[in-house]
């Protein structure tokens, strides 16, 4: 059993704490919620126990699909054992159906299907407001090398298929969602991760034939039912591994 010691860092959704091992981390998850960098907020009652739990079998699905990702062990409702890892200042964003940022900046209504998986880069950078950028941007700036980007992408269209497939056959479309990567150094050298997070926080989730918001946006944009929204994905996620 690891021990849990200092807190290391702590965002808006979690709070990450070092270990007695110096390779592991423990991720907390909280029921804090922002939205809008943070200009917006407020707390979703039990997010934390339904996110970790979320996520936790999400990675472990990720985990027999071969890809790699930082989840170690669940050690409690709200804390998740993870490979330490440097993060990647990006925030890496994959859209299947138009919605979102992508809706507004192209002046269309939410809702139709891209032609295909389209990815976004975004610079993690609460001060600059997590601005989007291109492939050019995050390796002229040195966030990611060609090499790395290349990694990321193929990474980010295997969770795609293997989440949209997963979500579809439970009545649910994965509109779009944001994944982030980190170096874990290893003993073997350093190797990129999957890490973070996945969640209804970071994932756009409509219900198939209803196209109910079951995501954050229903406390983003005030839709009321944050709590019953976030319960049902969980309800649905935790029916698949029974
Ligand atoms: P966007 O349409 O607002 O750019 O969001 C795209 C996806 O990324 C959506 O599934 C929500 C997720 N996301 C985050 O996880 N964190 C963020 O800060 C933002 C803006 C979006
Ligand atoms: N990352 C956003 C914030 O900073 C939250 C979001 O829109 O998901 O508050």
């Amino acid at each position: 059993m690891v021990m849990r010691l200092d807190k290391l860092r702590e965002g808006k959704a979690k709070i990450l704490y070092a270990t007695d091992d110096p390779q592991l981390l423990i991720q907390y998850f909280k029921d804090d919620a922002t939205a809008f960098n943070a200009q917006k907020r407020g707390t979703i009652l039990n997010k934390g126990v339904i996110n970790n739990h979320i996520s936790t079998i999400l990675f472990q699905f990720l985990t027999r699909e071969g890809i790699p990702n930082h989840f170690v062990d669940r050690l409690s409702d709200r804390e998740m054992l993870v490979k330490r890892c440097d993060i990647i200042p990006l925030e890496v964003v994959q859209r299947n159906l138009l919605a979102g940022s992508l809706a507004k900046r192209m002046g269309r209504e939410e809702g139709a299907v891209l032609p295909f998986p389209v990815l976004e880069y975004y610079y993690k950078n609460d001060a600059l407001g997590d601005p989007m950028i291109n492939a050019d941007h995050a390796v002229a700036f040195g966030l990611a090398s060609r090499e790395d980007l290349t990694a990321i992408e193929t990474i980010t269209r295997r969770v795609n298929d293997f989440l949209r497939a997963y979500f579809d056959q439970m009545g649910i479309c994965l509109v779009d969602f944001k994944l982030e990567f980190g170096w874990h150094k290893g003993s073997g050298g350093p190797t990129l991760l999957l890490a973070d997070e996945i969640t209804p926080d970071g994932c756009r989730l409509w219900d198939k034939s209803t196209r109910e918001k079951l995501d954050k946006d229903r406390f983003r944009r005030d839709l009321g039912r944050v709590e019953e929204a976030y319960q049902r994905v969980y309800r649905l996620v935790c029916a698949s591994v029974s």
